[in-house]
């Protein structure tokens, strides 16, 4: 899918003050840090759309952009981020989970998994929620570009085993940098087959 245009919509706090929801839906979770925002960045080709930044928290509300007219994409603040107060916590959960779960036209989210770093029981969690509540989802290693061919194949396949452990089938996974674009056109690719399936339907 070639990229022709990519703008900022909105920020919220609540779903229901989202976009209408009349176009397909893809939204990017992950820890804190993870590179979420740097991702899209690269997906859509442009540099600082969507705000990058050593410091984990960047993104603190539901970041919806435009592509190609056609389609959402949807940039969230990272979970699993120590330093921060329990109350604020729980509203940002309330918050995401409100959104995943209600969210009419949401195709799939993409969960974002740092390759360098061993499988963290807050991803588990996270992707055994989804799979609990029936949401599709697929999954994404993230900084590649940071490992020997070796060790990414040790640490993505450690991730798989573990999740083999809670489900019988795996859902897509990609491997990605967004330093060189590992990656990117397949997740471009899934998205457009998708945008076909919400055109049909
Ligand atoms: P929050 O919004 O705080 O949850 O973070 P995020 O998941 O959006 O991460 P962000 O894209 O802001 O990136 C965090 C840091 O990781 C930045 O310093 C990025 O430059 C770096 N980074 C992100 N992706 C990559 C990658 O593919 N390779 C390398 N080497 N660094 C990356
Ligand atoms: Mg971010």
């Amino acid at each position: 899918m070639v990229i022709h245009k990519a703008e900022f919509l909105a920020s919220n706090t609540d779903y229901r003050k989202c976009p209408k929801p009349d176009k397909p839906e893809y939204a990017f979770i992950g820890r804190s840090n993870v590179g979420k925002s740097s991702l899209i960045n690269h997906l859509l080709g442009r540099k600082n759309l969507a705000k990058v930044s050593s410091t984990p928290g960047k993104t603190k509300l539901i970041n919806h952009f435009i592509v190609n007219d056609e389609w959402y994409l949807v940039d969230l603040p990272g979970y699993g981020y120590a330093r921060i107060a329990k109350t604020e916590r729980e509203k940002w959960e309330a918050m995401i989970r409100n959104y995943l779960l209600k969210r009419t036209n949401l195709m799939t989210t993409f969960i974002l998994v740092d390759s360098r770093i061993e499988f963290k029981k807050s991803d588990r969690d996270m992707i055994n929620w989804f799979g609990e509540n029936q949401l599709p989802f697929a999954i994404v290693f993230t900084k590649a570009d940071k490992l020997t061919s070796n060790q990414l194949a040790s640490n993505t396949s450690a991730v798989k085993k573990a999740l083999m452990e809670d489900w019988e089938e795996l859902p897509p996974v990609y491997i990605t940098s967004s330093e060189t674009g590992l990656g990117c056109d397949e997740i471009l690719s899934f998205i457009k087959g998708n945008n076909k399936e919400w055109r049909e339907a």
